[in-house]
């Protein structure tokens, strides 16, 4: 069997270097894999959660998508989309969040971590958060759910995510199933063997701390002034460095092969200028970037290329979703109207078989007893104990002919929470199924 791997990348920033370590290749790589069949999105619904800034938005967009082409994604091999392209993404999220229970949102991080700044700001736990960062986890279940993923490559951060897709697409297929396994749960896959790239200052890369180096951007010569800055401690030329815990050195293995790793830590030993080391490591990742960032200007000079190659990918991914939301919308009932129109049989069937049913039984006690339960087997009505089966059969042959009417006297009790009137009802529909 083909498994099916997705993820999306929410387009708000210009791709880095720890983007490119630590998503857009080894995702390339997985996707090149045989048995695989990869969807990559550009989450651009997300963006507008964080971000309003509509210039941003497009820029983002052509960006995030020529860097993941440049960087050998194979449009053909890939379904390459917009979140934006495929309307049924939306449709979706509505279906599920009529199964989705708002206390489970209210739990989800990227909320809650928002509700702790205000309350930690002395305002209103709600204040200046908007129904999509409320919404989130929903939207990102139906990009999920709609292609039915079984892997989903994402960072920690994002796991919670894919736990409440799971969630809502085991109660969706519970709810709307009808026994039918409707949605795939998917796994969240977080590559524990990709490094975060450390960024200029030693923490995570990360553009909300402002020490990124860039992918592409800027060209080679923002490549070298972004390795300038990088901060290494102040051992002078000739003396021993420790490679290990240096980021640049964490920066230099992520582009480095084995051999070529072993040299440079031996040469850091042996004393390497930091400003030497620092040309190496601009020499190693511009011959691996270079030619991509070649690439990249063509396409950014060209983007209706790329708007051609993600208007493949969306209808590709269509393909796919157009039938498939048609089926769960017939699964929860948004049917055409003919199909309600049809046969009486089907009704009166249905109804048969919710019918109210009698149970006779004995006991260990060695007394015989009836109930008489809902067709799910909710109980509605308990006999008193018998000594003889044949007075137990009389009342329920009594019941099934004169129905509600047999209660009063009768030698019964109703079930604790049932009330009298839907027993009645109960037994009348028993006896009209009969006449
Ligand atoms: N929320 C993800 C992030 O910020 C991006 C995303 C949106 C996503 N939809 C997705 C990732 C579906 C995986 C699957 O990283």
């Amino acid at each position: 069997m083909t498994e099916r791997v997705l993820t999306g990348i929410t387009t708000t920033g210009t791709p880095h270097l720890g983007n490119y370590v630590g998503a857009i290749r080894p995702a390339i790589a997985a996707s090149r894999e045989s048995g695989v069949e990869s969807f990559f999105f550009l989450a651009d619904f997300h963006a507008l959660i964080k971000c309003a800034d509509p210039a941003r938005i497009e820029r983002s967009r052509i960006e995030i998508a020529a860097s993941w082409i440049a960087a050998g994604l194979d449009p053909e091999r890939v379904t390459f989309y917009r979140q934006s392209d495929i309307p049924e993404t939306t449709e979706l999220t509505w279906l599920l969040t009529c199964v989705t229970a708002k206390g489970q949102m209210n739990r989800a991080h990227a909320y809650k971590a928002s509700v702790d700044a205000n309350e930690a700001a002395g305002e209103e736990p709600d204040a200046g958060i908007n129904m999509g960062l409320f919404s989130y986890p929903i939207l990102m279940a139906a990009d999920i759910l709609l292609f039915n993923a079984h892997r989903v490559p994402v960072g920690r951060d994002q796991v919670q995510h894919i736990e409440m897709a799971r969630d809502v697409a085991q109660r969706f297929n519970h709810v709307f199933g009808a026994g039918k396994e409707l949605f795939v749960l998917p796994q969240a896959e977080i590559e524990e063997t990709v490094a975060t790239l450390p960024g200029l200052d030693g923490r995570k890369m990360s553009k909300s701390y402002d020490n990124t180096v860039p992918l592409f951007e800027g060209g080679p010569k923002a490549l070298k002034d972004a390795i300038a800055r990088i901060v290494t401690d102040s051992k002078l030329p000739g003396e021993a460095k420790e490679p290990e815990g240096a980021h640049l050195v964490t920066i230099h293995d992520a582009f480095a092969d084995a051999a070529t790793r072993a040299a440079f830590h031996a040469d850091l030993r042996a004393g390497l200028a930091w400003g030497e080391a620092k040309q190496r490591v601009v020499d190693l990742i511009e011959a691996h970037v270079g030619p991509m960032r070649e690439k990249y200007e063509h396409l950014m000079a060209h983007p209706e290329q790329i708007e051609e190659i993600l208007l493949l990918g969306a209808r590709k991914a269509r393909a796919v979703a157009t039938p498939f939301l048609n089926e769960l919308r017939d699964a929860v009932g948004l049917r055409k109207m003919v199909a309600v129109a049809a046969p009486k049989a089907q009704a009166e069937q249905a109804s048969k078989s919710a019918l109210p049913v009698f149970k006779q039984y004995r006991e260990a006690d060695g007394q015989f007893y009836f109930k008489l339960t809902t067709a799910d087997g909710g109980l509605l009505l308990q006999s008193q104990a018998f000594a003889e089966g044949r007075e137990a059969g009389s009342w329920v042959k009594r019941f099934k002919q004169e129905g509600a009417q047999a209660l009063s006297g009768a030698p019964v009790e109703l079930a604790s929470g049932v009330a009298k009137a839907d027993v009645e009802a109960a037994l009348s529909a028993l006896v009209a199924a009969q006449s």
